[in-house]
């Protein structure tokens, strides 16, 4: 059996602080905290790759200090995790765009790929200044694709989205955590046929119990795409 591609909408750090009368940041520091439960139990739930959203495209619209502690977040993270993930056999990937994120992250993100390249065990891809319909329309602009457009020809260049290698498999299963039942703009084309599950957990409480379940809901479901049910 082929590794399972699965993607995290990672929400409900605000709500979660906000309940504890704690600020949002608290939030995203527990946010951190089920990030780093996730990765660690995700390859003995048969996960090759983890696409986690981090940071939306459209989340700059929120207040300054948010967004400027959350970048800071990302700051620690890159560097309090490289060698975790160096020794769990962990490859980190960023997606999204990197103009707009600041010298000084970017260079913590790029010592953070080089130091975990040859990772084996897990993919992890965290998405930072992403929106899934730039990467497409990067994709539909850009020129070279040679001879037809096929779809695995377009996956290869949305998943490459902003310049940046990385590879872009089909979701097999998409989490979002807090509720919400959307995709917010996160990899529409990979998921194209992806399951979808939904939790009213919110991130910060996310466990391995939570993964579990929805793995476990996940190979109860009937794959069809497009054909006729095998069962
Ligand atoms: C998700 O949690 C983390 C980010 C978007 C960075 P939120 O911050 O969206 O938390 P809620 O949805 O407001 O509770
Ligand atoms: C999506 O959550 C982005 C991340 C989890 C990073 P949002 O909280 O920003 O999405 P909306 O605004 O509820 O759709
Ligand atoms: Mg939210």
């Amino acid at each position: 059996m082929s590794g399972l591609h699965v993607a995290v909408i990672m929400d409900g750090n605000g709500r979660w602080a906000q309940a504890r009368g704690l600020p949002r940041s608290a939030g995203h520091l527990g946010g951190v905290e089920a990030l780093r439960r996730t990765v660690e139990a995700a390859p003995a739930h048969g996960i090759t790759t983890l696409s986690v959203y981090a940071f939306s495209a459209d989340n700059w619209k929120r207040p300054r200090a948010e967004v400027d502690g959350l970048l800071a977040l990302f700051r620690s993270y890159m560097v309090g995790e490289r060698r975790a993930l160096c020794s769990a056999d962990v490859r980190l990937s960023v997606i999204g765009r990197r103009d707009r994120l600041g010298g000084g992250l970017v260079g913590d993100i790029e010592a953070t790929e080089d130091a975990t390249a040859t990772g084996g065990r897990l993919h992890l891809r965290l998405a930072i200044d992403y929106s899934a319909r730039d990467a497409i329309a990067q994709a539909a602009v850009s020129s070279g694709i040679d001879g037809p457009i096929t779809r695995e020809r377009v996956a290869a260049r949305v998943g490459s989205g902003c310049g940046r290698p990385a590879a872009g498999s089909e979701v097999d299963l998409l989490i979002r955590t807090g509720g919400e039942q959307r995709l917010s703009d996160f990899l529409l084309w990979e998921c194209a046929y992806a399951e979808l599950w939904f939790t009213t957990v919110m991130w910060p409480d996310f466990d391995e119990a939570d993964l579990a379940r929805a793995i476990e809901e996940f190979r109860m479901r009937d794959r069809r795409f497009g054909g006729v049910a095998t069962t």
